[in-house]
C-alpha cells in the first residue's frame, strides 16, 4: 500500500507529537488477542493487560518487559514476533498479531509507552520532552486520531491519520508511524475537502 503510494508522498521529518497511546491505540489489540488470558484478577503471568495503572507502574519501566523508546529490547513486543511454535510466543497456541497491529505496538514504545496521552503522568511528560517529542502539544482534537481513508487523484487509497494543513498539502500520518505531505493536486477533491473540514476551514 504504501509503495503504490510513494510515487506521490514526500517524507516529512517525524512529528513531535505523542501520536499513540496505549488507552486508545494498544488496548483495543490486546483486548482482541490476549484478553482472555491476560484480564482481570486470574490472568496468567500476574500481567493485567487491562489495568492502566498497574501496566504503567509494573510493566513500563527502563528494567520492565515494556522499555520505554526501546521496542527491541521490550521483551513484551518480543513475545509477539517470536515463531508460532516457541514456547514463549504470546498469544500463547494463538496466530501471529496482524503486522499493523506489531507496528502499532513498537510504535507505541518508541514513543515512551504512553498509557493515556490524555492524562500522563509526570514521569511520562518527563520521558516524552526529553525524547524530543512534545507532550499532546499538537492540539489534535480525538477525531483526528482515527485512521481514515484517503484516495490519491489517480485513485489509490491509503489509510492514514490527519494531522494538519501545510499550506496547499495535508499532512498525513502512517500507521507505520511514517508521516509525509500530500500537495491537494496529488489527492482526490473528495480527499482535499475531508482534509479541510478537519483543520476548520
Ligand atoms: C491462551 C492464553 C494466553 C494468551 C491468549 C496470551 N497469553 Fe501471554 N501468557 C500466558 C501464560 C500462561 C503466561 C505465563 C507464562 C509463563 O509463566 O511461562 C503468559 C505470559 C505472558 C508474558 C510474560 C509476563 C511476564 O512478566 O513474565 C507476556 C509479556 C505475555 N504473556 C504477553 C501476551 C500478549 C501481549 C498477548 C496477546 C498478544 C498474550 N500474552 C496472550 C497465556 C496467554
Amino acid at each position: 500500500m504504501i509503495r503504490l503510494f510513494s510515487i506521490f508522498i514526500l517524507p516529512l521529518l517525524p512529528v513531535a507529537a505523542i501520536a499513540v497511546d496505549y488507552k486508545n491505540d494498544v488496548l483495543p489489540i490486546m483486548k482482541k488477542h490476549c484478553f482472555e488470558c491476560h484480564s482481570g484478577g486470574n490472568a496468567k503471568g500476574s500481567l493485567d493487560l487491562e489495568n492502566l495503572s498497574e501496566m504503567r507502574d509494573y510493566q513500563v519501566g527502563k528494567f520492565n518487559i515494556i522499555r520505554p523508546g526501546n521496542p527491541e529490547e521490550s521483551s513484551f513486543l518480543e513475545k509477539m514476533h517470536l515463531p508460532t511454535s516457541d514456547r514463549d510466543f504470546m498469544p500463547r497456541k494463538g496466530t501471529k498479531l496482524p503486522d499493523d497491529d506489531l507496528d502499532t505496538i513498537a510504535k507505541w514504545i518508541k514513543e515512551g509507552a504512553v498509557i493515556d496521552a490524555e492524562n500522563p503522568v509526570d514521569s511520562e511528560t518527563e520521558w516524552v520532552k526529553k525524547s524530543g517529542g512534545a507532550s499532546g502539544g499538537s492540539g489534535m482534537a480525538s477525531q483526528n486520531r482515527e485512521f481514515l481513508k484517503w484516495t490519491s487523484s489517480d485513485g489509490k487509497e491509503i489509510e492514514a491519520r490527519f494531522l494538519g494543513l501545510s499550506g496547499e498539502a495535508a499532512k498525513l500520518l502512517m500507521k507505520n508511524g511514517k508521516s509525509y505531505t500530500v500537495p491537494f493536486s496529488r489527492l482526490h477533491p473528495d480527499s482535499v475537502a475531508t482534509a479541510k473540514k478537519m483543520a476548520g476551514q
